[in-house]
């Protein structure tokens, strides 16, 4: 009840512009007949200011409950918003997902990926907010590779040139993907350069050492790691140490030294990082 008495509208614009203008009239009339007729009280000074305070208290009233509603609108809006901007981003991910089930080789690769990176930014402590980014971003940030053939994605053999620059396209085709969803700004920034390499040989845009997102460097090298710790059809998971040698060889060229430094101190404390379920 208290509800529907506050979504029920206040006075409408024209009678509040009405009651403006005789309060002006009121006013008008008041100071012309003392001009006019000096000698003759047509109506009295407290008369008179009790009825502009009244008139002028009533719109106050009227707009400080437009103000009210406008704010329950307004954080209704806000609601709808972020519930839809979350089914958007339960579809994508589903999505995304389904396509990875599909090859046993990459199953679970952007959890894996994301389990990482979020245990990376946690490690070079990075803000909530900024691991929530990093967090969606890993889980989508092999989307650009929903379309490409699975005779290309799921072939045995070595690529053809042909077939590489296809896959090569994926960081571009993902946040061109995403392009549509305003809300995910960040996340396409870091999904677009996760194949960047620290000294600028990577692509899609050559980009080097700091001038690559954050989010992307450790991403990059989240997905190296799963990379080398998966099967594939031509071999099995590297070693783990070999894995590590490789993680500190790639320091500085492809990777960012100060994120693997972080990393491999991370696989110290949390082994269960090594575990491919
Ligand atoms: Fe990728």
């Amino acid at each position: 009840m208290a509800r529907e008495e506050k979504r029920r509208p206040s006075a409408s614009n024209t009678f509040k512009l009405w009651l403006v203008a005789l309060i002006f009239f009121l006013t008008f009339f008041h100071l012309y007949a003392i001009n006019r007729y000096p000698q003759t009280k047509v109506v009295s000074n407290e008369v008179l200011l009790g009825l502009v305070l009244v008139l002028v208290g009533y719109l106050w009233v009227q707009e400080l409950r437009d103000r009210e509603r406008l704010q329950a609108i307004n954080q209704a809006l806000i609601k709808a918003q972020r519930q839809l901007e979350q089914a958007e981003l339960a579809t994508i991910t589903t999505l995304v997902l389904t396509e990875e089930a599909k090859d046993p080789y990459v199953r679970g690769h952007s959890r894996r990926v994301t389990r990482c990176a979020i245990g990376i930014a946690e490690e070079l402590g990075l803000k909530e907010r900024e691991r929530k980014i990093i967090e969606r971003a890993g889980i989508l940030h092999d989307i650009g590779k929903v379309g490409i053939s699975d005779a290309i994605l799921h072939k045995p053999d070595k690529l053809n040139n042909e077939e590489w620059a296809i896959i090569k396209k994926h960081p571009q085709r993902g946040a061109e993907i995403l392009e549509p969803l305003q809300f995910l700004k960040e996340e396409k920034e870091m999904i677009r350069h996760h194949h960047e390499r620290i000294d600028g040989r990577g692509y899609p845009d050559g980009l080097k050492g700091g001038e690559i997102p954050l989010g992307a460097r450790i991403l990059a090298v989240a997905d190296t790691f799963d990379a080398m710790n998966s099967e594939r059809s031509y071999r099995k998971p590297l070693p783990e140490d070999v894995i590590i040698s490789e993680l500190k060889n790639a320091c500085g060229s492809q990777l960012d030294p100060r994120i693997v430094t972080a990393f491999l101190d991370l696989l110290k404390k949390k082994p269960s990082l090594w575990e491919r379920n």
